[in-house]
């Protein structure tokens, strides 16, 4: 059975985006032998008091749970509770080279107008592979903006089979068809993020029913008055449409006829979002009220992890001439 593994940033409660992108999928793959991952590590590239780092973690968690994941199905886990991550993204540092890790979008983004610059922020991808190359992965469920990482780390694994014989499976990105970029609300230019954008720009699990309609009803469109696909043209109809086709299952051009107004597609697409959030939501305010149960399943998770972390990281150890312990 192909292996499966993804992993999340630990910005709090999810949006809109992290569940269509990437989430909605996880819990359609968790079968097929998954596992999960919030990524703590990851989330020090950028200041973050360390408080709120403790309570976004949890909450991405639990925010993972109630999206469906079931903690006796896959193996959900914090990636600092997993030292061979570390490990293997320094044999990896020394494959990857300076100029190709420069080069990544998501490096030139966060980076830019910065006065200061982690050298963590470089190496975030490299940290990224180790995640997936530690557990044998063949299959990595991840929305659009991870392609170029994904492209990374099969770099990495093939150059470091090739180098010192075969220790790595190269991984595959798996994007779905709609929903893989969900856009801001409010600038439909930009994807939707925990980290930019305004509130109303970004729908979470965890929105009240009252409050999703309100961001749907305030997101920007264009003058012109027609429903149509057509994400160049008109971004703003072209998000409603596509999230309208991930919650319906149904395509976004074909969608578009079915209105002659932006104001229906908007009472539909709140009313689809709602639904479909609504039983996550209650999950949520559940496992909010039970920590000691969340920290059972991520601990039971992070054994799990490790068991299969330690012989490919021994794999690799061997394979570069680190002398055994
Ligand atoms: P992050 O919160 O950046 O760690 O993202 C977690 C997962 O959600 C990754 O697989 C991303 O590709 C996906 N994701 C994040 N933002 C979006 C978005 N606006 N649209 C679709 N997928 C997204
Ligand atoms: N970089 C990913 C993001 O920002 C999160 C991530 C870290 C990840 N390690 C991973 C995703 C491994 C997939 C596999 O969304």
């Amino acid at each position: 059975m192909p292996r499966v593994f993804s992993g999340i940033q630990p910005s709090g409660s999810l949006h809109v985006g992290n569940y269509l992108g990437a989430v909605r999928q996880w819990a359609r793959t968790q079968h097929q032998d998954a596992l999960y991952c919030v990524v703590d590590l990851h989330a020090l590239t950028l200041d973050i008091d360390p408080a709120d780092l403790r309570r976004r973690t949890i909450d991405t968690a639990i925010g993972l749970i109630a999206s469906g994941l079931d903690p006796d199905v896959c193996t959900l886990f914090l990636q600092s509770h997993v030292p061979e991550h570390t490990e293997l993204s320094w044999l990896l540092e020394c494959t990857a080279s300076y100029g190709e890790l420069r080069r990544m979008t998501q490096f030139k983004e966060k980076g830019a107008g910065q006065e200061s610059v982690r050298a963590s922020l470089l190496t975030y991808p490299v940290l990224m592979a180790a995640d997936i190359l530690l557990y044998d992965t063949s299959l990595v469920p991840v929305g659009d903006d991870q392609r170029q990482h994904l492209e990374l780390a099969r770099d990495l694994a093939i150059r470091f089979n090739g180098r010192y014989g075969e220790t790595f499976v190269v991984p595959e990105a798996q994007v779905p068809a709609v929903g893989s970029r969900v856009m801001d609300l409010q600038e439909p230019g930009r994807k939707m993020s925990k980290s930019a954008g305004s509130d109303l720009g970004r729908i979470s699990i965890t929105d009240p029913p009252e409050e999703i309609s309100r961001k749907v009803r305030r997101a920007v469109t264009d003058t012109e008055g027609t429903v149509r696909y057509d994400p160049a043209d008109k971004p703003g109809v072209s998000n409603l449409l596509e999230l309208l086709a991930a919650v319906s299952g149904e395509r976004p051009e074909v969608l578009a006829r079915r209105y002659t107004t932006y104001s229906a597609l908007k009472k539909d697409v709140a009313d689809g979002l709602v639904e479909l959030l609504a039983p996550l939501r209650a999950r949520v305010r559940e496992l909010s009220r039970d920590p000691g149960e969340v920290a059972a399943i991520l601990e039971k998770g992070a054994a799990r992890a490790r068991a299969l972390a330690e012989p490919t990281l021994s794999r690799a150890r061997a394979a570069v001439g680190l002398t055994p312990r």
